[in-house]
């Protein structure tokens, strides 16, 4: 069938929307129709070059091609159709996609860990999960999908392991926000942070992924909740959702914690900025207090490889730093319970939503979100 779908095809560009020809779904494949695909940072970290190699780097290490791609991670839609073998969707399901798939079989899956899937593995790789061949083309060329689902698009194929199914009550926009923004930074708080009643959070960089830092420190009940942003409308979306306090910088932020903890300083610090630096750790880590946890959940230009921290404090104070991927939650278990929190009130996400655009305006969407316009941009393709 024909669709378009917005494809980056090397770093440093903008993206195109173009018709492909979408190739019927293959055994364990699934045709989806996409409604909502989230404007997230990481699909931006494509076009910085943060999370890809140019095609002429690829070409000169004689490694495969990177692209093109259809981007989006952060999606819902509708199934329309599936392949032989699929037993976990069917035509008419609303689903959120999991930009890690999550197989259920895995030493990681079986131990409640799905977040870490194997099947990952092939995550930046070119083609489909189930034989790394194609089914999304433009003429000749055959297009990659991001992070294995592609949701820049009308429609697309992808593997039933990177669906969720989800209740058809619930808008197909806020369900795209929790297929990656939401549950990557509410888990930050509470999976990999572990707030505690009463204690001082601190969030660094408020958009789609910090915002939900923000909101699941408050779900925890921590006392403080300390958002640090540069752009003082973000500070403001952070003070509506849940934090008690705000501050422009790192550097702001230090008398404030220092204040308002007596000097204990915080017991986390979740790091969203839109690109983490390695300079950023160290100012993090020293808002950290004793037996505190700086969760780094932002991502880094893959050649970052330095970050000045002090070790004997490390050691002598007790801290911990984690990395975390998708909050550390578990698609098929955290994707519907957010989203029986967002039901019940008690989770926000119609509020995190800035502006819809339609596909073809993509590129004043990512424009939007480096100038700091949206807590979340969202494409809706109906
Ligand atoms: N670990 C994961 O699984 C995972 C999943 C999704 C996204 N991410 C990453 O999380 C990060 C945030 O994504 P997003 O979509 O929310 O980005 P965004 O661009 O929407 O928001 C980032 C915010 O950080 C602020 N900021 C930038 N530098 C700052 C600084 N030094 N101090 C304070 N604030 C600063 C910006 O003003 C902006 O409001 C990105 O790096 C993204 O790739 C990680
Ligand atoms: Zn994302
Ligand atoms: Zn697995």
């Amino acid at each position: 069938m024909k669709t378009h779908a917005a494809i980056l095809w090397d770093v440093h560009q903008d993206w195109q929307v173009e018709e492909i020809d979408l190739d019927p779904p293959k055994a364990y494949e699934v045709l989806v129709k996409w409604h909502a695909g989230g404007l997230c940072h990481s699909d931006e970290h494509l076009v910085t070059g943060d999370m890809a190699l140019s095609l002429e780097t690829t070409r000169s290490m004689g490694l495969p091609d990177m692209f093109p791609v259809i981007g989006g991670h952060e999606g819902a839609g509708v199934v329309l159709e599936v392949g032989p073998g699929v037993t976990t969707v069917q035509p008419g399901d609303h689903v959120a996609a999991s930009f890690f798939p999550a197989c259920g079989r895995c030493r990681y899956c079986i131990t409640g860990q799905s977040n870490l899937c194997d099947m990952g593995a092939q995550t930046f790789g070119f083609g489909q999960i189930s034989d790394g061949t194609s089914r999304h083309h433009l003429g000749d060329q055959d297009l990659s999908i991001m992070a294995k689902v592609g949701t820049f698009a009308e429609h697309g194929v992808v593997h039933e392991n990177s669906l969720v199914k989800v209740d058809p009550d619930v808008p197909l926009t806020a369900v795209a926000l929790v297929s990656c923004g939401v549950t990557t930074g509410w888990g930050s708080a509470i999976h990999r942070a572990e707030v505690k009643p009463g204690e001082t959070v601190v969030v660094v960089g408020i958009g789609g992924i910090g915002i939900n830092a923000v909101q699941g420190a408050r779900m925890a009940s921590a006392l403080n909740i300390v958002a640090v942003d540069p752009v003082e409308f973000k500070q403001k979306a952070a003070l509506d959702l849940g934090a008690t306090h705000v501050a422009a910088s790192m550097a702001e932020a230090l008398p404030l914690v220092t204040e308002l903890t007596r000097g204990q300083l915080a017991d986390s610090v979740i790091l969203t900025p839109g690109v983490l630096y390695g300079d950023l750790l160290g100012q993090a880590l020293s808002l950290t207090g004793k037996g505190g946890t700086c969760v780094v959940t932002a991502i880094a230009p893959m050649t970052q490889t330095e970050a000045s921290i002090n070790l004997f404090e490390l050691a002598m104070w007790q801290k911990e730093v984690r990395g975390v991927i998708f909050g550390a939650g578990n698609p098929r278990f955290d994707i519907p319970n957010l989203l029986a929190l967002y039901k019940s009130g008690q989770l926000k996400l119609d509020e995190l939503i800035t502006t819809t655009y339609r596909l073809d305006q993509i590129n004043q969407g990512y424009q939007d979100m480096r100038d700091g316009k949206n807590i979340r941009g969202v494409l809706v393709m109906d």
